[in-house]
This record gives C-alpha cells, structure tokens and sequence, in this order.
C-alpha cells in the first residue's frame, strides 16, 4: 500500500456531541447545520474526516433522517462536505474561505459570511463572541441574566391589562423622542440611588444598553477616533467603538480598575473612554477612588468623554455601593447608561442615558432621526412599575435571590471544581473562576459546551493576551438545582482537558 496514502480519519459519532433543543425555536436541521458547521471551522472535525452517515447520525440524535439530510445538503452546498450526501460524507479539503479570525478565537466569526456585507458590517461580525446563546432561557453558566423567576409576573400582567385598557387614539402618535416623559421623571428617583440629582431632561429612553452605547459612538466619535477600552471588557462595548469606526484602544484592567495612568501614557488624545467602574466586566473588580479622580482629571484636561455601563451595579450583596462616576462629575464628562434589561427582565428592552446638558439637545434630535423611542406602552407600565414602588421592592427580592445563587455557586464549586479557584465577589449576577495557569480556557468552555454548559473563556473578552486563563460563569438565573447539575457538568468538561494536559505534561 502506498504509505503517503491515509486512511480517511473516522469521526466517532459519540464524539460530535451536538447540543439539539427542541425547545429553542430554531429549527433542528439548522442546529444540525450550525453544530457540524462549527466543528468542522473550530477543527474538531479536521479535513478529509468521514462523517458518520445521515441514517446513522439521525439515529443517533434522535431526529427525522430529513433534518439531517437538509442540513448535509446545506453543508455541502457551502463546501463543507463533499462526497454523496448520505453514506459518503467527508470533511472538504479546502474550506469555504471563512473571514479572517481576529486573535483565533474558535467562537468568533462562525458565520462564514457569504452574502454582499458592508466591510463595517463584516468587521462587526468577525468580532470575537466570547459566549454564543444555543437555546433561549436561563442556562448554567450564562452571562447577563438577572433572576428573572423571581419577577412579580402578576403584577406586571395586572399594570399591563390596565395600561391597555386606558389607552386612547391620542396614545397611538409618536410620543417624545426622548422617551415617555413619566418614565423619565421615574429613571430620575432609580438614578438617586446611585448617588446621581439629574433631570427628566437629561434622560434619553432607549432599548438597550447596546443601543445606547451605539448612539454616543456615533454621535461622539469620527471614524479613526481613539477610544480607550477596557481590557478585558465585555464583547458589546467593543462592538459599539467597531461600528463607530473608532481606533480601539485597550487599556489593562487590574485590582483598582481600568489602569487610568497607562491610559494616559497611551493615548492622551483619545476621544472617549468606555468604563464599567461599578462592576467591571468581566474581572468584576470596583475603579478606585483615585483612579476615578484621574480619568475625571484626564477627561476634563483633554475635553474626552467618559462612556460609564453601569449595567448591573443594583446587585450589591455587602456593603453600600459606591456612587456611580456620574455623581462625581463636576464638568459635564461622563454620559452615564442604566439598562432595566438586566434589572428587571432581559425580553423588557428598556434602557437610558443620563446625558450632559449640554448634549440633550443634539441628542434627543438624533433620536427623532434615527429611530424615535422604544415602544410608548411599555414604557408607560414600567414607569407605573417603578412609581408604584414594585421596582424598589422587586431589587430587594432580586438582590436577596442573587446572593444566595452566588453562595451556592461559590461552596458548590469549591467542593465539586478541584483546580479552579472562583472569585468571590459582593456584585452582579457573574464571577471569574480562575482555571490553573497554562490551561487553555477556550478548549475547557468548549468542553463545557459539549458537556451542555456555557462558560465564556475570559481570554475572548481580551484584546492583548490574556494573562491568566479563566471562565465568567453567570449565575443570575439559575436555581439551585441548575447551579450544582452545571458544576457537575463542568467538573466533567474539566476532567476532559485538563487531566490529559497535565497527564501529557508528565510524560
Ligand atoms: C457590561 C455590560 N453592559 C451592558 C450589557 C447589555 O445590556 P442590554 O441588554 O441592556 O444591552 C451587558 C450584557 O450582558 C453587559 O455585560
């Protein structure tokens, strides 16, 4: 036989592991498609690999021989596989070409972008995702998900039905571009508890944090404009600067913060600098007091904005919180963003700006421009939801259910993830647990994703290297039970990559 001739790797079916849910509305043979589609560009199913057969794969998975037909009819469409479609599969030689991986992170860009896409555009989508939602709900070790099962649902219903019933023709105009005025005059009372005294005025509705973000790098930034940003910081930041054409600037994060002095070192002229001084994403630590009077310092020397996500800060389990970076600023430099999405429920799409007076007006006239304000009812029952006083006493409830899941997660997984060391933290809905040095974090939260958990990789929400490998585990959401089954499952998907690592290193 001729030895340059090998034998076509066989893909052992148990191995492919592809996480179906009928629940999540996307179709299967879709989910079919992404699954293999991802392995086969995150190199789990190399080149020339022989794909089991579609009866057999079927089988396996428990769904009709059609959906896997389709989704091997869509694969090879595409020039994953190649041979017949059915019995013959392979793994295509030469791949699709898939746009360029920035930093190689095995999540990023999994949409091999075949369609006409604007080079801005691509850019977006080539950006690194450090988590990817499979299946809609709560799911251990999502990020970002308040205790959402904790939310006085009947209460919600009965302000709705009443807002619906009262509504008039006069109510189905546009309403003010700046959000509904009673909401505003609500996020007013919520901000004090910050520590900000603001105006209806200076508020500006929108649907998300994001959106919010997206509209002060538009409006605050030209293209090649530099941006400090936090390093590690969370994906959606860097995607607001990425769409505004911004030049990034990664600033390194330690113990006290964004580290303001390299900033400055750096790039002194930058134009705005993105923060999350409450609670940093995703290391999770509080900004200084000094180093807050040095980025007002700076900002206020050079004429920068300070772009402050004070995304999840309500969730504080120890001591008072320290007033939001807006409270301290004398100048009219920090635009300031609150999101209810993660206070409240994250399918609500309610969000605001706190702006500086002097941006209100060009601002709400961007707004009549690009977009208008988010739905008018739905404003109208949170504003009742907040002067009622439900908001107040649902944080309560929410901080109370937050911080006996933290406890769980931090003893469960102190017993159960041997090597892994979770940081305690007295904030938000997400911690960092801290994988042993020369672990690769992005295989260990593959290995989860199989084993049917996410934990993002904390090396994906960096732009330099990552210096210690970890995973952001979100436990918002998640009830006992799903707290303690995903750190069995996660003790598995370390088992998997890390004992053979250190077995090898051994060797
Ligand atoms: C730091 C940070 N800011 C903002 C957001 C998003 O908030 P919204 O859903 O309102 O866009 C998230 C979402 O997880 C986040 O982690």
């Amino acid at each position: 036989m001729d030895p340059e001739r090998k034998t076509p790797h066989r893909v052992n079916i148990t191995d492919l592991l592809l996480p179906l849910d009928d629940t999540s509305g996307i179709p299967l043979y879709r989910q079919v498609y992404e699954g293999l589609r991802d392995a086969i560009i995150e190199g789990r199913l190399p080149a020339g690999a022989r794909i089991p057969s579609t009866r057999r794969l079927a089988e396996y998975l428990a769904v009709s021989r059609t959906t896997v037909l389709v989704a091997f009819e869509q694969l090879a469409a595409e020039g994953f596989l190649v041979g017949a479609v059915g019995s013959g599969s392979r793994v295509s030689d030469q791949l699709p070409p898939a746009p360029p991986l920035p930093e190689a992170d095995p999540r990023a860009a999994t949409i091999p972008v075949t369609v006409e896409i604007s080079r801005r555009g691509r850019s977006l989508l080539e950006l690194p995702r450090p988590s990817r939602q499979l299946s809609p709900g709560s799911k251990a070790f999502r990020t970002g998900q308040p205790p959402v099962d904790g939310f006085p649902l009947e209460v919600w219903r009965r302000l709705a039905s009443r807002r619906h019933r009262t509504l008039t023709s006069a109510d189905l105009y546009h309403g003010s571009a700046q959000g509904l005025r009673k909401l505003r005059e609500a996020i007013v009372t919520v901000a004090v508890a910050r520590g900000i005294r603001c105006e209806p005025e200076q508020v500006l509705v929108l649907a998300s944090a994001q959106e919010a973000m997206e509209l002060v790098c538009r409006m605050l930034l030209d293209p090649g404009d530099e941006a400090w940003l936090e390093d590690p910081a969370w994906s959606g930041a860097r995607a607001a600067l990425v769409a505004a054409g911004a030049h990034i600037v990664p600033v390194p994060v330690d113990g006290a913060g964004l580290g303001v002095e390299v900033g400055i070192l750096t790039a002194p002229q930058a134009r705005l600098a993105y923060v999350t001084p409450s609670h940093q994403y995703p290391m999770g630590v509080t900004m200084s007091r000094d180093r807050r009077t040095m980025l007002l310092e700076w900002a206020q020397e050079h004429g920068a904005w300070i772009l402050e996500d004070d995304y999840d800060s309500e969730f504080r389990y120890a001591d008072r919180p320290l007033p939001a970076l807006q409270s301290l600023d004398r100048t009219g430099r920090v635009v300031y963003v609150g999101t209810f999405n993660k206070t409240l429920f994250p399918a609500l799409r309610l969000a605001y700006l706190l702006l500086p007076e002097k941006l209100i007006d060009a601002f709400r006239e961007a707004r009549g421009i690009g977009g208008q304000h988010p739905p008018a009812v739905d404003q109208g029952i949170l504003s009742e939801f907040i002067a009622e006083g439900h908001y107040a006493r649902h944080l309560k409830h929410a901080r109370a259910l937050g911080r006996q899941r933290r406890d769980t997660l931090l003893s469960t997984a102190a017993r159960r993830l041997k090597g892994v060391e979770v940081t305690h933290t007295d904030t938000g809905l997400h911690t960092v647990g801290w994988l042993p040095e020369e672990t690769d974090d992005r295989s260990v939260s593959l290995a989860a994703l199989r084993h049917g958990v996410e934990a993002a990789p904390l090396s994906a929400h960096y732009m330099a290297a990552c210096p210690r490998p970890g995973l952001v585990l979100g436990y918002g959401a998640l009830t006992t039970r799903q707290i303690t089954d995903g750190v069995e499952r996660l003790s598995a998907a370390l088992d998997e990559v890390i004992s053979p690592a250190r077995a090898g290193r051994r060797r």
